[in-house]
């Protein structure tokens, strides 16, 4: 299996980035995480991140036909973004989504995801778990 793993903005700056809410682990290390695990389900993995909202929606047009399915983080664009959304809609490789902090317990705004209806389902809370939670989710994609 190919998997997609594509990060929104300021997930580069983890580590440094509000720790107390995304704790001190750096992409570079949730990367490592999410390899070592692949490995073990021997999945293969290509892993992103782009602060530009069109160049994740170019990634995701392109994964179709070149990936089983897509772990997308897309951090604030989640909330926002129509066009994430509708490439998700148009290209169909199945797609989770998931998030380092709970998003239902933080403010308002981000209780709400204009990419969730258009997701197979959504992972948030678990901080760098989120993405092997997702990269489990994405392996068994088949039986779900
Ligand atoms: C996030 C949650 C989003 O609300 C936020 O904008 C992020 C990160 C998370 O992983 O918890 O940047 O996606």
């Amino acid at each position: 299996m190919k998997i997609l793993f594509l990060n929104g903005p300021n997930l580069n700056l983890l580590g440094q980035r509000e720790t107390g809410i995304y704790g001190r682990a750096t992409l570079a290390e949730v990367e490592k995480k999410v390899r070592k695990r692949a490995e073990e389900l021997k999945a293969r993995i290509e892993f992103r991140q782009s602060n530009v909202e069109g160049e994740l929606v170019s990634w995701i047009q392109e994964a179709k036909g070149k990936f089983d399915a897509i772990v997308l983080n897309a951090a604030a664009y989640t909330h926002t973004s129509l066009a994430l959304r509708d490439a998700i809609a148009a290209v169909a490789v199945p797609t989770i989504e998931v998030h380092l902090s709970n998003v239902h317990a933080r403010e308002k705004i981000r209780h709400k995801s204009l990419i969730a209806p258009v997701c197979v389902g959504q992972i948030s809370g678990f901080g760098a778990t989120s993405y092997i939670l997702g990269l489990e989710a994405a392996v068994n994609i088949n039986d779900s």
